[in-house]
């Protein structure tokens, strides 16, 4: 990568692959290869998280010539067979983050799933039944992951890679009764304490393209049916941009 380059991410959630997907994403992803350094997938690769809607979607991914890094989503774990559909990915290259943080063209990116609960004064609180706390747990445990991923990274420029939203900013647009669905404050807790220059989500179709964290960081909403509607010109992909790191710049 040249010092005087940026380093391009094609960021896309919510591909929701289906066994009649078969043939149909190969096109929009050799767009993606062609357009951006890294490909970064925000989760619901599949539909029905099945292994063989994962093998559909290997198989048109092997068009794609630059690193893909991904993170899982809800319904990626529908069938109960998220650790196939990971290993399916996996085997065709692509680097699927769950709480871990890889290197990529000198770009950070640390990745975990996330979770729902709600935001700001609105968010679920471990209180009362078990059951409510367990809800509440899965939420923290999921932040949780992103901090360690995020600490663990040392370069220069850093990307959080989510499923669930970590702000309410970029949900708006969806129902309100569904907003406790779709991410949860919890997880911008740890962006604050760790800084990125931006993140990038899915799972909310209807949301919003942009929003802030309270430290003011970017957050991309890329679920592919939101980027459809926004830009019904263009192939829905995200290209999001940071520069490449200085050979010479000291690790912070
Ligand atoms: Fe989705
Ligand atoms: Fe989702």
């Amino acid at each position: 990568m040249n010092e005087n380059q940026d380093v391009r991410f094609a960021a896309v959630g919510d591909l929701h692959c289906t066994e009649a997907s078969a043939g149909t994403l190969r096109g929009f992803f050799a767009q993606a290869s062609e357009a951006a350094d890294a490909l970064l997938l925000c989760g619901d690769l599949t539909d029905y998280g099945t292994p063989k809607e994962a093998k559909v979607l290997a198989d048109e991914l092997s068009v794609v010539s630059v690193p893909m890094i991904a993170v899982l989503g809800n319904h990626d774990y529908e069938s109960n067979a998220a650790d196939e559909v990971r290993r399916t990915l996996q085997a065709v290259g692509v680097q699927v983050l769950d709480g871990e943080a890889v290197e990529v063209h000198g770009i950070g990116i640390a990745g975990a799933k996330g979770f729902a609960g709600g935001f700001g004064r609105a968010s679920l609180g471990s209180w009362g039944e078990a059951a409510i706390k367990q809800f509440v747990q899965e939420a923290v445990h999921e932040a949780f992951k992103l901090e360690s991923a995020l600490a663990k990274l040392r370069t220069q420029h850093r990307i959080a890679l989510l499923h669930y939203a970590p702000i309410v900013g970029t949900v708006q647009g969806e129902p309100l009764e569904i907003y406790a669905f779709l991410g949860s404050s919890r997880l911008e807790d740890p962006l604050l304490r760790y800084p990125v220059d931006m993140v990038v989500h899915g799972h909310a179709h209807r949301g919003a393209l942009e929003g802030r964290t309270m430290g003011g960081t970017p957050v991309y909403n890329v679920a592919k049916p939101l980027l459809q509607r926004c830009f019904a010109d263009q192939p829905p992909f995200r290209v999001l941009r940071l520069p490449a790191p200085r050979p010479d710049a000291a690790k912070s």
